[in-house]
């Protein structure tokens, strides 16, 4: 076998988006075996923890995973299977690709946007604590380090893709430290790439302006919190959360998730959209060089998409999970190389 990569089912739609991701890749032949694993829930009923050890040693020695979501509950029991792995694997960049796909419906057409997020620190490091009664904290974190790392990694993407402006989005009006130094940091890195324009926005300003002209944006370099809600803008300027997908990047290792979580509500009922998880699968494959495995996908999805027969019901279709990754298999087998890389 060419490749060993780690999966993640997840949980709710996690293992039928998943199921779809795996036909595909598998159909491209590349010599893939699978190393499934199980995080979340079950793992807690099984192994005592949400991430068990051997999750961790099995993505460091693949470099790669393809993972589905995982259900996180609520305002108490375990931390987010996401944010540790994140943590643990400094997987600091969250790419995501979020595109006008043919035959979506959306508001919207010519969409292209690229959202960096910083997937490390911020909002997210779970430094939580009661001061006194009714009295709560969290504690907003950023280093120099991350902020300048994810920054690099913006710019470096920007230049990489051809893209010609990265927009920092920030609220150092108000957060004057932690996003002060988000800016500052982002300010160095700018000069070293002239060829690529910077700007920065406010991040309420930034939202408003995404939703009336999505076309003035290029590049979003985000910290952790304004990514994360920043992306979800996006997916709905798109068509949805069924169709974007999503990579973690580190500089050991790499892990590949579609933006979307577990969906609950129609979770075991063959209805997902396995779009963002085989668009996924695609960034990934891009990543480990497979550039024409990555751009026959694509343009077997699109095709899908295009005709519009074997959709979902997100996107307004009849068809089932099942259904719409057998219409991309059949389109794989059809379809040439896409003009554009996913990654
Ligand atoms: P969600 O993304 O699971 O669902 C939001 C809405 O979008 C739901 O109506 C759902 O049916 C729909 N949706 C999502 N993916 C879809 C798909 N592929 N096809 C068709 N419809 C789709 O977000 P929600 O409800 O906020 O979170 C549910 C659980 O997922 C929570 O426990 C959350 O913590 C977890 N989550 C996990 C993530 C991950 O593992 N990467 C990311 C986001 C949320
Ligand atoms: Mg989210």
């Amino acid at each position: 076998m060419k490749y060993t990569i780690t999966l993640l089912p997840g949980d709710g739609i996690g293992p039928e988006v998943m199921g779809a991701a795996v036909r595909v890749v598998d159909s491209c032949g590349l010599g893939v075996s699978w190393e499934p694993h199980i995080v979340g829930q079950e793992a807690i009923e099984r192994f005592q923890t949400p991430l068990p050890p051997e999750v961790l040693d099995s993505v460091r020695k693949n470099r790669v995973a393809l993972k589905g979501p995982v259900t996180t509950p609520i305002g108490k029991g375990f931390g987010s299977v996401n944010v540790l792995l994140r943590r643990e694997l400094e997987l600091y960049a969250n790419l995501r690709p979020v595109r006008t796909l043919p035959g979506v419906r959306s508001r919207y057409s010519g969409v292209d946007l690229v959202i960096v997020r910083e997937n490390t620190e911020g909002l997210y490091s779970g430094i939580e604590h009661r001061l006194t009664k009714g009295v709560v904290a969290s504690l907003k974190v950023a280093t120099e380090a991350a902020c300048l790392r994810i920054s690099r990694f913006g710019f470096a993407y920007a230049r990489k893709h051809g893209r010609k402006k990265v927009t920092a989005i920030h609220k150092a009006n108000i957060m004057k430290l932690t996003d002060g130094l988000f800016l500052d940091c982002a300010r160095l890195i700018a000069p070293e790439y002239p060829e690529i324009q910077y700007e920065e926005k406010i991040i309420d300003n930034a939202a408003m302006q995404l939703i009336l002209n999505p076309a003035a944006f290029d590049v979003l370099l985000n910290e952790n919190l304004y990514g994360d809600i920043i992306s979800e803008i996006g997916a709905g300027l798109v068509g949805g959360l069924g169709v974007v997908p999503g990579a973690n990047i580190g500089e050991e290792s790499a892990v590949f998730e579609a933006v979307h979580g577990s969906a609950p509500d129609i979770a075991g009922q063959n209805r997902a959209n396995p779009v963002a998880a085989i668009l996924s699968a695609a960034l990934m494959l891009e990543y480990l060089g497979e550039h024409e495995s990555a751009q026959r996908i694509t343009a077997a999805v699109h095709a899908v998409l295009a005709e519009g027969r074997a959709v979902t019901a997100d996107l307004g279709g009849k068809a089932t999970t099942t259904e719409m990754t057998d219409a991309v298999l059949r389109s794989l087998e059809r379809a040439p190389a896409a003009p554009h890389a996913a990654l």
